[in-house]
């Protein structure tokens, strides 16, 4: 755990909040002095209305742009290049992502590739982003990946079957438009991924070993108001104060987890999201109680402090009040597949070990893990 003293990094990007923040983006396209926008997408947001709401601010302002949006979930080493061809090519100058975390995630890893060149797993890792990217522009659609906010990318290796963390502030969005009515047309299964995502990342961030002040007011927010709002905002999802607080907590939860990183839960996630192609939120919300569990005793206080925040009554002196709470809610969200259901066997256990422990985020986990204690999350899971 950091003490009190020592030099500590806050960034962040310009954001708007609101309802109607989205229709902003043709004028922000405009402020970056766009003449050709990358428009960055997926089919399913694409579907609900939201792509072409904001291509509609863009024709109003009469900026020429171009779609991009083979996108898929767990985005792709393959789609960033293709991404990319069509940025150069169509002499784009702006890129602009509306989506949840996978269309943000591919548009950065197009604005790298669009000024650095080279391949994207060239930049895997810490501030291996040299040139400035092209101006971005996120719109978020769910609540909970943050990536509108965050200095993560995190892109799949389609070769390699591992998600690479890429993290660089030049990966921080130029501007957010964060709009809470968007997420009113995800279904309740990806409101539940994408609020216990963002629950994941606030927790994860509280207790990394690089935490700070300035991260824990953001992260405690976040607990907050994800354990209070989630169920309820699946059971009215048309609710605009409930999406409304779940929009604030994947806020404050991302710029809790951009400044602090995060633990082994996502290391683990990443891992099975690289190999199976699984849902993260979902993986995340399977793997938390029992990281939880492993974690306690390297700091006990802040898991208590968690707990209490998340509306347990009496902590006391172990873990697991609050993995029992962690797991009522993903129980009242919906979520009670086992990660055997995503195609795991207990075969696979060694080698979704061995990728997790080299994965980026296992660093700033509080307690060190070995290939052992990462197979009995998994096989707690299983
Ligand atoms: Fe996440």
């Amino acid at each position: 755990m950091p003490d009190t003293f020592g030099l500590r990094k806050f960034v962040a990007p310009e954001f708007i909040f609101g309802t109607g923040a989205m229709d902003l983006a043709g004028q922000y396209a405009r402020n970056f002095g766009a003449t050709r926008i990358l428009l960055v997408s997926d089919p399913g947001v694409r579907e609900a209305g939201w792509t072409e709401r904001v291509s509609a601010c863009f024709d109003a302002l009469d900026i020429p742009w171009i779609l991009y949006e083979h996108v898929t979930p767990n985005p792709k080493d393959f789609e960033v290049h293709e991404g990319a061809d069509i940025f150069l090519s169509q002499q784009c100058d702006v890129i602009v992502a509306v989506g949840g975390g996978s269309p943000m995630d591919c548009a950065k890893g197009i604005g790298i590739i669009a000024s650095n060149g080279g391949r994207i797993a060239d930049y895997e890792g810490i501030d291996l982003v040299g040139a400035a990217t092209p101006p971005l522009i996120c719109i978020p659609t769910t609540a909970g990946s943050s990536a509108d906010v965050s200095q993560f990318a995190i892109i799949a290796d389609t070769t390699r079957r591992i998600k690479m963390a890429l993290v660089s502030k030049a990966l921080v969005p130029d501007v957010a438009l964060i709009d809470p009515f968007p997420p009113t047309t995800l279904s309740p299964e990806l409101t539940a991924f994408t609020g216990m995502d963002a629950l994941t990342h606030a927790i994860e961030a509280y207790v990394s070993r690089v935490h700070s002040p300035f991260t824990d007011v953001h992260a405690l927010e976040a607990i907050r108001l994800v354990a209070e709002n989630l169920p309820a905002c699946i059971r009215s999802p048309l609710d605009m104060n409930l999406r409304d607080a779940m929009m604030q907590a994947s806020l404050h939860a991302g710029l809790a987890f951009s400044n602090a990183i995060l633990g082994a839960v996502h290391a683990i996630a990443h891992s099975l999201g690289g190999m199976f192609d699984s849902p993260h939120g979902e993986c995340n919300a399977l793997l938390l109680p029992h990281v939880v569990a492993f974690n306690y005793e390297a700091c006990p206080e802040r898991y208590d402090r968690i707990a209490r925040v998340m509306g347990v009554g009496d902590v006391g002196d172990s873990a697991q009040p609050l993995t029992e709470r962690i797991m009522g809610l993903n129980a009242t969200t919906g979520i009670t597949r086992r990660i055997a259901a995503l195609g795991v066997r207990s075969e696979d256990l060694p080698e979704l070990a061995e990728k997790a422990l080299r994965d980026a985020c296992m660093a700033t986990n509080p307690r060190t893990m070995t290939a052992a204690d990462v197979e009995g999350v998994l096989r707690a899971t299983l």
